[in-house]
């Protein structure tokens, strides 16, 4: 059922839809994926560890409809861009400024056998861009359950859709990420997180019960994007890590698969100390996540808002992926009456911050880190306040 509310917004949308393309609103489908947020377990996906991510109820929307060509065509409401895709080379569009994510995605899919049609698409983001909510993965996933149902696939295994949206953004797109934003955005289920074993894939879901607390989203409204930030600069430095241990002795697979005595018995083949650092970053982050789990199963949230604030103290000092802005606000939260914990949560070096916030106390808590941070930083945070919401899925 869906809300009035929400009527309005798909009834808008087919008319913009309409204005665009033309012809009849007969055959137009509509479809969503979600952004993220994650709850604990930071760039550890890619070193084989646990995380801990909630779907957002902010989405990307598709409005689709087939159009008996061989042409993908892609419109955004929010941008000029007019892209038009030919089925027959997909693998020709990876320079474009905007459409490129959709075209990865359309080419993983043909390479995996899922037939495509030529249709009409209108993109409508619900989240800000580059805010590190994950606003690309959830691009991709609702773009590759669209195209899967308007080829016949109606009900495609959702972790493979994970597992080529992530084979498009690494391999079309050019970003290295791990599986995290991707999967959540394809499974993520209202109220509830997700505990993922980045290594085999298996999960299982965790049901988000805050009671008297809430999580505020505190945006730094410093931009962040993978390509120009330090992040393929962290993937390196854990695959030199992980080298510097296996030449050594070691037979892991994985950092996450290293326990902490272990390490101290590996430093003193570390010739680049910062490295060691950066280990002890994903061994102990991935000891927190296991322990928010049980934390969260136990409806302990003060055991859990102290992991949250160990955990960013961690990404802060071990693994540096936080920055001036993401720190301000950490300092400045941990300080506030009611709240239980705050860190960073995604990719970092801006982009956003979750805090465990009594809810009487929500409004004291915005206004406080609103001044101070605007007063320490010169512009202005901005704030969401999300329940977990529904993975992707067809709505209309
Ligand atoms: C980004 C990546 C994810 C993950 C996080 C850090 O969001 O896309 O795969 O590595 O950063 O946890």
């Amino acid at each position: 059922m869906l809300k009035e509310g929400e009527k309005v917004i798909y009834s808008e949308l087919m008319s913009a839809f309409l204005k665009i393309y033309g012809g009849l609103a007969k055959g137009i489908r509509i479809f969503q994926a979600p952004g993220r947020i994650n709850l604990i377990g930071e760039h550890i996906d890619y070193n084989g560890g646990h995380v801990l991510p909630a779907a957002l109820d902010m989405r990307t929307i598709v409005v689709a409809r087939p159009n008996g060509t061989r042409t993908i065509n892609m419109a955004a409401t929010s941008l000029p861009d007019r892209i038009s895709a030919g089925i027959g080379r997909l693998d020709d569009y990876r320079s474009l400024a905007w459409g490129n994510y959709q075209c990865g995605v359309a080419y993983m899919l043909s390479l995996q056998g899922y037939p495509l049609v030529g249709c009409d698409l209108l993109y409508h983001s619900e989240m800000p861009f580059g805010a590190g909510l994950s606003s690309s993965a959830s691009i991709e996933v609702a773009t590759a359950i669209c195209l899967a149902a308007l080829g016949g696939m109606e009900k495609p295994n959702m972790e493979e859709i994970a597992v080529l949206c992530q084979k498009a953004e690494n391999q079309y797109v050019g970003v290295s990420c791990g599986i995290m934003d991707q999967f959540i955005a394809a499974v993520g289920k209202k109220d509830h997180a997700i505990f993922l074993n980045c290594d085999t894939l298996e999960y299982q879901y965790v049901p988000l019960k805050l009671g008297d607390y809430t999580i505020v989203i505190t945006n730094t409204n410093k931009m962040h994007k993978h390509t120009e930030s330090k992040y393929e600069e962290r993937r390196r430095e854990c695959v030199e890590a992980l080298a510097v241990i296996n030449q050594n002795g070691g037979t892991y697979q994985y950092l996450c698969d290293i326990s902490l005595p272990e390490l101290e018995s590996y430093e003193g083949y570390f010739q680049n100390k910062t490295l060691i650092r950066r280990v002890r970053h994903c061994v102990t982050e991935e000891n927190r996540t296991l322990l928010s789990l049980q934390a969260l199963k136990n409806g302990d949230l003060t055991a859990f808002g102290a992991l949250l604030k160990e955990a960013n103290i961690s990404i802060r000092d071990d693994y540096e992926a936080t920055g001036r802005e993401l720190d301000t606000v950490f300092d400045i939260a941990s300080g506030i009456d009611g709240v239980l914990g705050s860190r960073m949560t995604g990719g970092g070096f801006g982009g956003c911050n979750i805090s465990l916030v009594r809810k009487d106390k929500v409004e004291q808590f915005k206004s406080i880190i609103k001044n101070e941070y605007t007063k320490q930083i010169g512009y202005e945070p901005s704030f969401y306040e999300s329940t977990a919401g529904q993975g992707a899925s067809e709505i209309l």
